[in-house]
């Protein structure tokens, strides 16, 4: 079985983090997003996973070349020269795709428990050409909508950002095809949510399948720290191992084993550190991710932000408020960073109190 993972787009929206790395390659919890999913295809004996890559796929290569070895799963890379939108590029992957069988597509910015396995059994089931997972959301008009038959769970319609209220069953970036499907689209930039979708639908032809557990869309800075939770949370229902114990901790904090943690710190509820991070003495950390090579001196607050890879924070520091650094920043002691989005290489000495980009 095979599956393409959509990973276009400049990844404007997780700026700054994406001007050093793309998206799928920055960590979220620890793990660089797209790996995430490899892992959950190659859990269900997906055998070939094709990427389909917009955006400098140089470093992608380098990563994915790793990972290969590691997960003993095929990574090919679809190169694309212009934008081809959602569905252009499954048409442009076809020689690559197309083997018989049905293939898995993601959005490559949505986390969650893949509940990979029970689509295959329902795709099996209803015989449709489409089976689309479903999440709900609380703010419709940011997602595709799904209206279905909740009995025979067939689709009547899909409308992409409604503006008026339609429902609230969001498609949730994960589909299972059947090869069929792409003999419907053409070879042209063009939309899954916009063309595909809504004809499949008026055909009869797509089902949905209700997702149960959390959902994120984690391309953009508050709702990854919202998907960070929850993801946090998923390991601690499930009695996650990797899961820091302690007096220093409170909540759910994940700590990366070659992490050094000084004395007297208080860290969490929902707290990420990356790997050989360095939190001196004293610091509070809370809701916010430390993405690998960070050091933190003594005395610091950090809440609700997320720090990028090998920055420098200085004493008695207080970051908060969905501020976000890019790679390599430095804070230098006693400032305050209020909602702050700093970019990469950037050293800032005076007191951010507004949110405000820093150029
Ligand atoms: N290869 C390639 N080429 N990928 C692309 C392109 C492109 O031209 N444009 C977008 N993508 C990728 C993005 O990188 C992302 O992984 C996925 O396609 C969806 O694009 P987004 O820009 O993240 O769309 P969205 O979040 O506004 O909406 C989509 O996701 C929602 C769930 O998060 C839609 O699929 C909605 O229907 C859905 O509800
Ligand atoms: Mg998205």
């Amino acid at each position: 079985m095979k599956a393409l993972i959509l990973v276009g787009g400049y990844g404007t929206r997780l700026r700054p983090l994406t001007l050093s790395y793309p998206k799928p390659l920055v960590e979220f919890c620890n793990k660089p997003m797209v790996l995430h999913q490899i892992e959950a295809l190659a859990a269900v004996s997906v055998t070939e996973v094709i990427l389909a890559v917009g955006y400098r796929p140089q470093v992608m290569d380098d990563f994915l070349q790793q990972q290969q070895k590691k997960l003993g799963i095929k990574i090919t890379v679809s190169r694309e020269e212009e934008p081809m939108g959602t569905a252009g590029p499954l048409k442009l992957a076809q020689p690559l795709l197309d083997d018989g069988e049905p293939f898995f597509v993601l959005n490559s910015d949505v986390t969650c428990r893949f509940p990979l396995a029970d689509m295959i059994a329902a795709h099996k089931k209803h015989g449709g050409m489409g089976t689309i997972l479903l999440t709900k959301a609380d703010e419709p008009s940011k997602f595709g909508i799904v209206l279905y038959d909740a009995a025979s769970m067939r689709v009547s319609a899909f409308r992409e950002k409604p503006t008026e209220w339609v429902g609230n069953m969001a498609n949730a970036g994960v589909y299972l095809l059947s090869p069929s499907v792409l003999q419907r689209i053409e070879m042209r930039p063009t939309s899954i949510e916009r063309e595909v979708f809504p004809a499949l639908a008026a055909d009869g032809l797509l089902y949905a399948h209700e997702l149960t557990g959390h959902w994120a869309d984690v391309g953009q800075p508050k709702d990854y720290l919202i998907g960070m939770c929850m993801h946090l949370q998923a390991m601690r229902l499930e009695n996650d191992a990797q899961l820091a114990t302690g007096p220093t901790f409170i909540g759910n904090v994940l700590v990366d084993p070659s992490a050094r943690i000084g004395s007297g710190c208080r860290i969490g509820p929902d707290v990420v550190i990356g790997a050989n991070c360095v939190i001196e003495h004293g610091v509070r950390l809370k809701r916010s991710t430390l993405l690998p090579g960070c050091h933190v001196k003594s005395h610091t607050w950090i809440a609700s932000s997320i720090i990028g890879w090998g920055c420098i924070i200085g004493s008695w520091v207080r970051i908060e408020n969905t501020s976000v650094l890019g790679e390599d920043v430095v804070v230098h002691d006693e400032v305050l960073v209020n909602g702050g989005i700093v970019l990469p290489h950037k050293s800032v000495s005076e007191p951010i109190l507004q949110p405000t980009v820093v150029l």
